[in-house]
């Protein structure tokens, strides 16, 4: 394990943002990351685990060790009349899964194909798209304790995920690292294809059979479509989250904005799309130097080129602020700021 100083971290973050890392080091075992999280106790300064960077906004230089999670490999563990269950190591490429998945004809993730990022962040985030949530195909974590070095498995359960939510953002936020997660994917599948988008590109697209190959061209093909490329220009995908509100709220809101969007949870709340809230306030396409939201998808703001980290986060702001002059909607970023 080598321990670099003072290095640029704008390839390691989706936005872009130039920002430079105190020190630095990649770990490719769990031996290395224990030895990382050990340099970095007796240096006495923090940790930060990445691993795609898709997201995060750095608003300033990060004054601890980075650690660029490379822990790779797949492994089944076992497999019933009905599941399989692979383990795979936070390190490896999300999409890269999905693409193993598909291969293998193992079903339960193909509508969240092209997601950026790694697979130790899907579990934190749980990460959803197209009508599927990670939590479906959870079965279990490992995690290494960042100060007390012991390692720790989690179940479903003891993840308490919610939209774009689990533990390891409330609870143990900041004190596991996790260094592998096991899905548990079904031999037969379930398609999910009520999310309208999806539907439509199939018909489009003449499938006439249903296949978890043809699900997840279907939704490859909708997010190039809408989602700007970070390769192209600097994003974290969603700044925000789609926020929730009691239904009086709702019908009064229905009532002054008819066209407004909306979906019903499972507890009767609705959840607003945030993206119409801030296009019908006038900012789809807001640009304040190369800080922006995107002129396609207005839950996406981006970086045009050189924007900074507390650009990024100005426009963020005055997002969260016309939104809630104009809806008396709180909006709240799902990227994690740092
Ligand atoms: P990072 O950005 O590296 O890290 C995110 C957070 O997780 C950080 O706080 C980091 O410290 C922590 N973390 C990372 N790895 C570990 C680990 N091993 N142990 C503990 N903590 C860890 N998300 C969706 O849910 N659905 C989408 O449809 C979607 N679309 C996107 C489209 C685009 C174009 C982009 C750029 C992003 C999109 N995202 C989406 C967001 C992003 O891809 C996901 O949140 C992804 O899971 C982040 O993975 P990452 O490896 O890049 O995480
Ligand atoms: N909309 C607008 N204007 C916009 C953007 C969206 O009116 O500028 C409307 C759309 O017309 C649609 C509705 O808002 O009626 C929802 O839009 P979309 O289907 O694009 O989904 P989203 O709510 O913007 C969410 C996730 C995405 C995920 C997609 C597909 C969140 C915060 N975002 O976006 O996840 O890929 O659904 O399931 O829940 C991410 O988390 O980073 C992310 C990209």
């Amino acid at each position: 394990m080598e321990i670099l100083d003072h290095i640029s971290l704008k390839p390691y973050n989706s936005f872009g943002i130039e920002a430079a890392a105190r020190y630095f080091t990649s770990v490719t075992s769990v031996t290395e990351l224990e030895e990382a999280l050990d340099w970095a106790g007796k240096a006495k300064v923090p940790s930060l685990v990445i691993g795609g960077g898709s997201n995060i906004l750095l608003k300033e230089n990060y004054n601890g060790l980075v650690i660029k999670n490379e822990l790779r490999g797949y492994e089944v563990l076992e497999t019933d009349e009905d599941f399989i269950y692979v383990k795979v190591c936070a390190g490896e490429i999300w999409h890269r899964f999905v693409l193993h998945c598909l291969e293998h004809q193992y079903a339960g993730v193909e509508n969240l194909a092209l997601i950026p990022g790694c697979v130790g962040a899907s579990p934190m985030q749980n990460i959803g798209a197209y009508g599927v949530e990670i939590r479906e195909v959870f079965h279990a974590l490992t995690a290494v304790h960042r100060y007390e070095g012991y390692t720790k498995t989690f179940t479903n359960e003891d993840c308490a995920f919610g939209y774009r939510e689990s533990v390891f953002k409330h609870v143990y936020k900041d004190q596991f690292v996790i260094t592998d997660v096991t899905y548990r994917l079904r031999k037969k599948p379930v398609f999910h294809i009520e999310y309208g988008a999806i539907r439509q590109e199939l018909e489009r697209q003449h499938v006439t059979e249903l296949s978890i190959q043809a699900i997840a061209r279907a939704v490859i093909h909708i997010r190039s479509s809408k989602l700007p490329d970070p390769a192209v220009i600097g994003n974290a995908g969603s700044f925000f989250k789609n926020p929730s509100v009691d239904p009086a709220k709702y019908e009064s809101l229905k009532k002054a904005f008819p066209d407004l969007v909306a979906y019903e949870n499972e507890n009767g709340t609705m959840k607003l799309a945030a993206g119409w809230l801030i296009e019908h306030a006038g900012l789809k396409g807001y640009r304040s130097g190369d800080a922006g939201v995107h002129e396609k998808q207005a839950l996406v703001l981006v970086n045009y080129g050189k924007a900074t980290g507390s650009e990024i986060l100005s426009v963020c702001n005055l997002v969260i602020d016309t939104v809630f002059k104009k809806y008396g909607v709180e909006l709240h970023p799902e990227v994690n700021i740092l």
